[in-house]
């Protein structure tokens, strides 16, 4: 996690949140701050998952109770690795729009980030 005061890493207008290596199988976790205009210490949680050589990153909220969806850090993906699951009542969600597939909020999403990978395997956040 970044420091309040720590300059975040930019190429451009787009932010290096980290690098694809650092995705694990289940996915990743992020705690970023410097994100929030005129509240740099204020914390947005995220997470990024891998679908084949695609990277998806959404706000660590669901859209059923507003909590995180892993109880255990970076264990974003169901046993068959297929699809993001919520670890508090199970629902599942597709992982290229977020789009909830099963469990108690079915038809709703969470919500995306405009994610890039560059050429060298940087996660860039921003649009
Ligand atoms: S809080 Fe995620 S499925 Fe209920």
């Amino acid at each position: 996690m970044n420091e309040p005061t720590e300059k975040p890493e930019m190429r451009g207008n787009l932010r290096v949140i980290c690098h694809v290596d650092d995705i694990g199988e289940a996915g990743k976790g992020l705690s970023l701050t410097n994100i929030v205009k005129g509240d740099p210490e204020r914390a947005l949680d995220l997470f990024l998952v891998t679908d084949g050589d695609d990277v998806h990153g959404y706000f660590n909220i669901c859209p059923h109770q507003g909590s995180p969806l892993d109880l255990k850090p970076d264990v974003f993906l169901d046993v068959e690795r297929k699809y993001i699951q919520c670890t508090t009542h199970s629902a599942k969600f597709q992982k290229h729009d977020g789009l909830c597939v099963a469990g108690p909020c079915t038809g709703s999403k969470l919500m995306k980030l405009p994610i890039t990978v560059d050429e060298d395997g940087a996660i860039l956040l921003g649009s």
